[in-house]
Parts: structure tokens; C-alpha cells; sequence
């Protein structure tokens, strides 16, 4: 690939693999080499590669109209916005529509600022909501935020999933706290059950706006559409974004309406925001998550998946854990290795950290797909076992 490889911004880690097609959990290679598909995009083709219902809303819409602006209404937007309203987080009412992950999260920076008027946010301890400026403050990894500083002051990281240290790091100036209720590149931490529960009643007892970043966790990938509705506790503010456009580049920032309010005219704004493609594309998303039996699947499979690494029995295991078709293996080494092994043998996972095999795969995998998954993950993991052994 020679303007991969030389002209495009050497920012990513490549594969040595060229995707060219994919079709529910499965894509294929340019040499025809099929794949079980754990990655997914970093979690983005949830309703399953090429999923028809979106495939179809943006061919319809593609010769309709591609571009429309948000000073104009439109009719695909209109649609949209009616279909998020049936998904809407409980507890918010109004959404701001924009591109990606990060600009979801700069977009519930702003409102907590202009909001509270405090200018102070407690973060999580290896959370992760993007990498722009303002996004990347949050960002808790040390190796991305360093070579960038001074970023925006006034943020206090606090260790997840345990109450009283959020506690103790808000002060006077703290205004949001910024939390993922299930943390994605962190390492699939799940929190404790009361967790989120005790930091809405802190928001609540302190004045904080609680703000959910549900960018990975969200649209079913956990069993539920929303993650934190395993906890039982309502967001003022919550992002999304990855699966929401099954396929497209859409986010949503949902809002308390007294807090979307905050915003006046001209004060956020985009060019793509709420663009007829993504927008038809995002309809397409929540028809086929709504009528297609598709959440449900999540808690079955990562059942399946969850029980079949517990039985791989290896002492190099540290951990599996999770929350439906969230999944990682926290291995006592580092997991390159199995990566590039499981990849070889046409299954396709993430890391999550150095030490963590994360696994999210899309709602459509099948019991088969999901016994390969196992089969091959675990077999790469004997293998590394095998190498660290012989060389130890
Ligand atoms: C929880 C969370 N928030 C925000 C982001 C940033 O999203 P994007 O990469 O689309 O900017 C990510 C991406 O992985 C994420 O997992």
C-alpha cells in the first residue's frame, strides 16, 4: 500500500492486511482470506458489516440529497431525530448531532462549562474520550496527553470505580464529572454494581452534571441500548457515537434540556453535523437495533464467549470479564503476540492496553463464528503460553 504507507499521517499501528469487504461478523481480505470480525472498526460495525437496513437508507438517500446544512431543516434529519427520540438516555431530552466520538465529548465540555460556569472536571483514571484537545484532557493515558501539554487545566483524574475518591478530588471549582460506565480502552472495567449509583447521588448532592460517555458501551453492545441502564441511574449528559451511524461517522451528544438550553445560537456549531447520509444511515442503525432482535443477542453471545475463554484454564489468564459483547482477557503478558496470531488464523481482536485482549465483536455474530472466536483466540494464547515458556 504505498500511500498508506508513505503519505498518509504515520499515526496508526497497521496490520499487514488489506480489508476490501465485509458482510455481518466476517470481512475478507484483497486475497480473498475470510476474517471473524472482533474489532468491528474499534467497536463501529455493531449491527454487523454492512448491515442491509443501512446499506439501503444510504443508497436512498445518496441520490437524494448528500449535503444540508443545519441552518436548513431536512427531511432525513427529521426521521433521524424522531428514531433518536425513541432511544433518547432517560433523563435528557434535546441532542446536539456531530461527527465522531471526541467532538461529542468536546461538545458536553462546552455545556458543562456554560452551564455551571465552573471550569472544573473530575475525569476517570484510565478513561478515554478522544484524543482533540479538548477531549484528549479527559483522556487519562499519560503517553497521549503528555507530548501535548498544557492542555485544559482544571481537570482531576480519580481512580475508577471507587466512590469516595471522587469524592475527595471535587472541590469548589468542580463543575462534571466524566465518567464510561463500562471503560473501553482502559481495559473492559466493569464498575462495581453500586458505583454509578453513589456518583449520581454525589452529582446530585454537589450540583455536578453527571456526563455518561457511552461512545463504545452504547446501542446494545452490553445487552442493554445504554450501558449505565444495568445501574440503574440516569445521565444529565450522555455522548454516543461509533455504532450509531452503523457504519457512517455521526455522534450524538444527548442533554438535559435546561443544559442543552445553556447553548445559545452560534455558540457550537458544525459543517457535517446532522448531514442527510449520516443521518439516513443512522435511522437505518436504529430500525435494524430496535426490530431486529439484535440486543438480546449480546448478553447470549458474550455469555458464550465469556464462559468458552474461562475454560481455556490458562494460569497466563489473569481475568476475563465484561459486559455482553464487551469482552477482555486480561493477560499476564503482553498480547501482541496473540493478536497477530489470532489475525494469521482469520480472527480479528483489539488490545486494550498491553496487557488486555479486548473483543467486540458485532451483534450478529453466531454461535459458530463465536466457537471459532474461542477456538482461535485460544489456541494463540497456548501458543504465546508455549513460546514464554520454552524462552523463560
Ligand atoms: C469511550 C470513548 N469516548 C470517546 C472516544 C473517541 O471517539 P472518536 O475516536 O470517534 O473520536 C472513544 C473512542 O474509542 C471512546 O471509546
Amino acid at each position: 500500500m504505498k500511500y498508506e504507507d508513505s503519505f498518509i499521517a504515520n499515526t496508526f499501528w497497521k496490520r499487514p492486511v488489506t480489508l476490501v469487504r465485509g458482510s455481518g461478523a466476517k470481512v475478507w481480505d484483497s486475497t480473498g482470506k475470510e476474517y471473524v470480525d472482533c474489532s468491528c472498526g474499534y467497536g463501529v460495525a455493531l449491527l454487523g458489516h454492512c448491515n442491509p437496513r443501512v446499506v439501503e437508507a444510504i443508497k436512498r438517500q445518496a441520490e437524494k440529497l448528500l449535503t444540508c446544512h443545519g441552518s436548513f431543516y431536512n427531511d432525513a434529519r427529521e426521521e433521524c431525530l424522531s428514531k433518536l427520540a425513541k432511544i433518547k438516555p432517560d433523563g435528557t431530552d434535546k441532542v446536539f448531532i456531530s461527527n465522531s466520538g471526541a467532538e461529542t465529548v468536546e461538545t458536553a465540555i462546552k455545556l458543562c462549562r456554560k452551564y455551571t460556569n465552573k471550569r472544573g472536571i473530575v475525569a476517570m483514571v484510565n478513561g478515554y474520550h478522544g484524543k482533540t484537545m479538548g477531549a484528549l484532557s479527559l483522556t487519562w493515558a499519560p503517553k497521549y496527553r503528555e507530548p501535548f501539554m498544557p492542555l485544559l487545566g482544571d481537570v482531576k483524574f480519580a481512580p475508577y470505580g471507587k466512590a469516595e475518591k471522587l469524592e475527595a478530588a471535587i472541590d469548589e471549582n468542580t463543575g462534571a464529572v466524566f465518567v464510561e460506565p463500562v471503560q473501553g480502552e482502559g481495559g473492559i472495567n466493569v464498575p462495581p454494581p453500586d458505583y454509578l449509583k453513589r456518583v449520581r447521588e454525589i452529582c446530585d448532592d454537589k450540583g455536578l452534571v453527571m456526563v455518561l460517555d457511552e461512545v463504545q458501551s452504547g446501542f446494545g453492545r452490553t445487552g442493554k441500548i445504554w450501558a449505565h441502564q444495568h445501574f440503574g441511574v440516569k445521565p444529565d449528559i450522555l455522548c454516543s457515537s461509533k455504532a450509531l451511524g452503523g457504519g457512517m461517522p455521526i455522534g450524538a451528544t444527548f442533554a438535559r434540556a435546561d443544559i442543552m438550553d445553556s447553548l445559545k445560537r452560534g455558540e457550537h456549531s458544525n459543517t457535517f453535523g446532522g448531514n442527510p447520509l449520516a443521518c439516513a444511515a443512522c435511522s437505518g442503525a436504529i430500525d435494524a437495533l430496535l426490530e431486529d432482535g439484535l440486543v438480546e443477542n449480546a448478553a447470549k453471545m458474550g455469555g458464550l464467549l465469556k464462559k468458552g475463554f474461562s475454560e481455556l484454564n490458562s494460569n497466563m489468564i489473569r481475568e476475563v470479564r465484561g459486559m455482553g459483547l464487551m469482552i477482555g482477557i486480561d493477560m499476564r503478558f503482553e498480547i501482541m503476540g496473540i493478536i497477530l496470531e489470532a489475525l494469521d488464523k482469520g480472527v480479528i481482536v483489539l488490545e486494550s492496553g498491553k496487557t488486555v485482549v479486548r473483543l467486540l465483536p458485532p451483534l450478529t455474530i453466531n454461535e459458530h463464528e463465536a466457537e471459532k472466536v474461542v477456538q482461535v483466540v485460544g489456541a494463540a494464547i497456548k501458543e504465546e503460553e508455549k513460546k514464554r515458556t520454552a524462552g523463560a
